[in-house]
């Protein structure tokens, strides 16, 4: 009772009550953001995360430049309904070497954070070109052009080397090597197959587009979504979560 009675000093003096809550709050957020300064690392670490090859870099550039962000997101929370539909729910380090981030905030679309592999790159083809030629109720814009357009990958070691200068562990070789690591992700009987895999072991190699002519934007965009999600090996998890 006595401590209740010293709070009305607070109650009745708005200055005081103000000066009160400023340095509670303080404290609260002190508590928050200092670790974070001498934290080495806030991301846990997770086996099979690697930067993005440069074939999916150029993919998720056309991911951005299309906007597909806007009407996807790739973040699957904790809930049970998202795990159920999507599988298992986002790691941090999953999306550690991304920049920007495109988990999203809006979702006229399915989370797109575990597509890789869920569909055949027949079936993206199909579906970039005309979504409704596939899911008839779909309100997907198409993205036909993509295939006619030859990818623009000159440029592509500048994006890996920006990557690095900002946090992403990419080796000067990889920054060399960028274009033809984005050729040899194309063909598995290139003459820089067994380095490129070296580089980005678990990368998925073939054309993606269907057409091994050209390399176009639908060969970089689809190479990317076929990776998404696809790094971590969950298997490992789901099965000690079994055990118990
Ligand atoms: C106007 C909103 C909109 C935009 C923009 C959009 N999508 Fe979609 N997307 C959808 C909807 C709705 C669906 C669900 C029906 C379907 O499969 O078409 C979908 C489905 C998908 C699927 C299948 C997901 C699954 O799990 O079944 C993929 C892959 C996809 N979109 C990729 C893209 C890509 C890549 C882009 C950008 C080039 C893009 N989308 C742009 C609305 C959109």
């Amino acid at each position: 009772m006595k401590l209740l009675n010293k709070h009305a000093v607070f109650e009745k003096n708005s200055i005081l009550l103000l000066v009160g809550i400023l340095i509670m709050v303080s404290i609260g957020g002190l508590v928050e953001i200092v670790p974070l300064f001498y934290l080495e690392n806030t991301i846990e670490k997770v086996e099979g995360v690697r930067p993005y090859t440069p074939l999916e870099l150029a993919g998720r550039n056309i991911y951005v430049r299309e906007g597909c962000y806007t009407c996807h997101s790739q973040m699957i929370r904790s809930t049970r309904d998202e795990v159920e539909r999507y599988g298992h729910y986002s790691l941090a380090a999953e999306s550690m070497y991304d920049h920007p981030f495109l988990w999203g905030s809006k979702r006229n679309g399915p989370d797109l954070a575990r597509v890789g592999n869920k569909y055949s790159d027949d079936w993206h083809r199909e579906h970039l070109k005309a979504p409704s030629s596939v899911v008839p109720e779909t309100i997907m814009p198409g993205y036909p052009f993509l295939a006619e357009t030859k990818l623009s990958y000159e440029n592509i070691g500048l994006d890996i080397k920006t990557n690095q200068i900002i946090g992403v562990p990419y080796t000067d070789e990889q920054v060399e090597n960028a274009v033809e690591d984005l050729k040899a992700q194309l063909d598995e009987n290139s003459d820089g197959y067994d380095a490129f895999m070296e580089r980005y072991p678990s990368a998925q190699v073939r054309d993606f587009d269907g057409n091994p002519r050209e390399i176009t934007e639908l060969d970089a965009l689809i190479a990317y979504l076929q990776m998404l999600g696809t790094l971590v090996d969950f298997s490992i998890y789901d099965e000690s979560e079994n055990n118990r």
